[in-house]
């Protein structure tokens, strides 16, 4: 069977996977969630959305049209039906060794504060992180006796915050993995890094009927600077279709690469559906083309650790409040010949070698991207944070949130009515799901007077929910701070939610 998804292109259907549900020890043992009722698995289809908005009806948006010319991929019109998912039978009492969840949650004073009257149980770490002591500390430092500007002054103070700033820069370095410090932009956040590298390297390379692939999982900011810049450059944005689990169809991406691909857009991890494609092979792919490819780690980062040369990336941008830094302030990498070959976009001070009526020319990069005072405070944020997080067993991090995931996946399977929306292996713990006769922003709004902090609405993802038939859904999001009993807290919930 065949449908449009309403983006103007067609989604493949596949076949649904029931993701393996892994023990603390690592097998493939089913686990069980304390007080909650042996599972069936639940059922989705139209009965199983109940006020949930139905597939959007609004017109395609003309940078997106262009894509119903190319090859059609189809997704199935009624929902898709969740696999089933076993109950879990012995939850994972025990972190994984090397990795201390509760030393890690005292450094973070937030987690320890009430919410109506509860305990916070913070699940909305897809939307910001809460940042530890030593980055609130770094800030107050900074603004209560480091203030000052940087690259500017000779006195004390101003070395002294240029120190920290460039540490900041080489911290960004060693967390993405490049050698090159010259390779780090320091940018607002994963909006502004995707923007600038549209804005200056689009606008250069960038021409009639040239082809930018964005996947249906990214978030907007990985999408609507791309649709800015086509419309300018008259090229045209293709979707790189789903798969029902929250998969991106290479066999549509292979069909879609071509000599008119210039640039990919792929997120490392999307917001909405968990999905962490296979980017180093689709890099790959995009180069035997010719083309660039822009990764958006927003998602990535605070997960798993990150190689941007193993991947081969030539962009890749996070925001630091994601990976518990302050907000407005994050990174671009850009591979130096690229960055080097960039116009500047924004022109101002900082980002001159020299200025006259007669000519102007630039800084070396990463300054020459870098117009007027960087968030400086911010940046003293962010390399604690980072210096944090370095501090910490990545590895063993990695492992309890994956295993963390799964269990969550396996609890929530146990609500009776509840369709979880991305089921892709390996996927980190966003938790979008639906729960059938309840609007998403009331669910939220009742989880929220037990203390419990989910997101819910469109995820700033919209051709990702379009691609399920969905405008709106409830997303809870993981961190390496989360519990075991923040799930269950969670699944307790909303069994007593399906109860009233
Ligand atoms: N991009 C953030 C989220 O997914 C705001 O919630």
């Amino acid at each position: 069977m065949t449908t449009p998804d309403g983006l103007g292109h067609t989604v493949r259907v596949g076949q649904l996977a029931a993701p393996p549900v892994e023990s603390a020890a690592g097998a493939a043992a089913p686990r069980a969630v304390p007080g909650a009722a042996p599972s069936t698995a639940p059922t989705a289809g139209a009965s199983g959305l109940g006020g949930v908005p139905q597939p959007p009806s609004s017109p395609v948006p003309a940078a997106l049209a262009h894509a119903a010319a190319g090859p059609r991929y189809w997704l199935a019109q009624q929902p898709v039906e969740a696999p089933a998912v076993a109950a879990p039978t012995t939850p994972p009492s025990t972190p994984p060794s090397g990795f201390n969840v509760e030393a890690v949650r005292r450094d973070f004073p937030q987690l320890h504060r009430e919410v109506n009257g509860r305990p916070l149980v913070w699940l909305d770490n897809g939307a910001t992180t809460l940042k530890p002591r030593q980055v609130v500390e770094a800030v107050a430092e900074h603004y209560s006796m480091g203030t000052s500007n940087v690259h500017r002054g000779a006195h004390s103070l101003a070395k002294q915050a240029t120190q920290v700033y460039e540490e900041g820069r080489q911290a960004a370095a060693d967390l993405l993995g490049t050698q090159d410090q010259g390779e780090i932009v320091f940018v607002r956040g994963t909006t502004e890094a995707v923007n600038l590298v549209a804005q200056s390297w689009g606008r250069a390379n960038l021409g009639v009927g040239d082809e930018i692939l964005v996947s249906a999982a990214e978030h907007h900011s990985n999408l609507v600077p791309w649709q800015l810049i086509a419309a300018e450059r008259r090229a045209r944005i293709r979707p790189i279709p789903l798969l029902p689990d929250g998969q991106l169809d290479q066999d549509a991406y292979r069909d879609l690469l071509g000599s008119r691909t210039k640039l990919v857009a792929l997120t490392h991890a999307s917001n909405v559906l968990g999905t962490v494609p296979p980017v180093a092979e689709m890099t790959a792919l995009a180069h035997r083309y010719g083309a660039k490819v822009l990764i958006d780690g927003a998602q990535a980062v605070s997960h798993f650790p990150v190689d941007v040369t193993a991947l081969d990336a030539d962009f890749y941008a996070f925001s630091g409040h994601k990976i518990f830094a302050p907000t407005g302030i994050g990174v671009l990498f850009g591979k130096r010949e690229l960055l080097e070959a960039m116009p500047p976009w924004q022109g101002g001070g900082n980002m001159i070698d020299s200025v006259s009526f007669t000519e102007t020319t630039y800084a070396p990069i990463p300054h020459r991207l870098e117009a007027g005072t960087g968030h400086i405070a911010g940046v003293a944020g962010l390399r604690a944070a980072l210096h944090y997080l370095a501090g910490l067993d990545r590895a063993a991090a990695t492992a309890y949130e994956e295993q963390l995931t799964n269990y969550a996946m396996a609890a929530l399977a146990t609500v009776p009515g509840l369709r979880l929306i991305g089921q892709a292996p390996g996927k980190i713990g966003a938790l979008t799901f639906l729960v059938a006769g309840t609007d998403p922003i009331a669910l939220a709004g009742a989880l929220d007077q037990q203390g419990i902090a989910v997101r819910a609405g469109h995820h700033c993802a919209q051709p990702a929910l379009a691609s399920f038939g969905l405008q709106s859904a409830v997303r809870a999001s993981l961190a390496l701070y989360n519990t075991v009993q923040d799930v269950d807290a969670l699944v307790a919930a909303l069994h007593e939610l399906q109860s009233q």
